[in-house]
């Protein structure tokens, strides 16, 4: 019955900015660790470096615990600005700041539809904590890369077998510039309803873009795989709100 409990109270977003553990360094900046995140102390100071120091994170979503369907996702960061995605593949940890979070497209009163996907400009950066440098490192994309594409959640006939829109770039439900999808589907469709894993990502970064000191694992043209590989399905991810 506990066990029962418990998986209930955790297939929720996280919510509510109380559940902090308490910072203990005072002579630095004092920063609030987002409670329930799989960041270290160290990961959490470094990302929160990266961010602009001050910045304070809170958890938003947590794959393993919120849920991995696109859904449980959107449920939980949809339309929220300046969030933070954290993936975790192996040893390598990395991820993408998006100014303008993850909106969904709306429906379009003129055509009485809702579209399939929606692309809008936003300040996109990505970034690595762990298994890449030596130290945690930013990544920067060209201007003209800064782009999300996001898939509808409700799209087509629920009966029919797809359900759910996919951005055509990679067939996926969420694209972060041209570096990073999650929620692909490897057949190109949305059937089956199992392709809809927001773990199931694909991440390069041209060659051009990776700052020195890389590490990590490369493709044949010398692209950044920040996941290990060029496709992969995550051991977590998890979606801060920065502050
Ligand atoms: C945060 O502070 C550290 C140490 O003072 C500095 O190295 C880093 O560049 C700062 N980060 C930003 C984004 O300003
Ligand atoms: C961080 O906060 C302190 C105290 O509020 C302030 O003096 C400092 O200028 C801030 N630093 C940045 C980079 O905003
Ligand atoms: C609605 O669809 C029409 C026709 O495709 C398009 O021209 C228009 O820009 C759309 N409106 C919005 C708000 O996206
Ligand atoms: C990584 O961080 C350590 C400790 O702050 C520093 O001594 C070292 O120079 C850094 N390495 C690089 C490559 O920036």
């Amino acid at each position: 019955m506990m066990l029962l409990g418990l998986a209930v109270t955790l297939a929720l977003c996280v919510t509510g900015s109380n559940a902090f553990t308490s910072p203990t360094d005072t002579t630095q900046v004092r920063r609030l660790q987002p409670f329930g995140s799989s960041l270290s102390k160290s990961e959490y100071d470094d990302l929160c470096g990266l961010l602009g120091n001050n910045t304070t994170l809170t958890l938003l979503y947590k794959s393993s615990s919120a849920g991995t369907a696109y859904g449980d996702m959107l449920a939980c960061v949809e339309n929220k600005p300046n969030v933070v995605i954290v993936i975790r593949n192996a040893q390598y940890a990395f991820g993408a700041f998006i100014s303008e979070g993850i909106r969904l497209p709306a429906f379009n009163s003129t055509t009485g539809m809702m579209p399939r996907w929606h692309g809008y400009e936003s300040d996109v950066w990505f970034f690595s904590l762990a298994g890449h440098y030596e130290n945690a490192t930013k990544i920067e994309i060209d201007q003209q890369s800064q782009d999300v594409l996001v898939a509808s959640q409700i799209w087509g006939n629920p009966m029919a077998p797809c359900f759910g829109g996919l951005v055509p770039r990679y067939n996926a439900r969420v694209v972060v510039g041209r570096d990073l999808s999650l929620g692909r589907s490897l057949s190109g469709g949305c059937w089956p309803l199992s392709t809809d894993d927001i773990r199931k990502g694909r991440q390069s970064t041209d060659a051009n873009d990776v700052p020195e000191g890389y590490m990590g694992v490369t493709d044949e043209n010398g692209n950044a795989l920040l996941g290990g590989s060029r496709q992969f399905i995550a051991d977590e991810i998890e979606i801060f709100a920065v502050k």
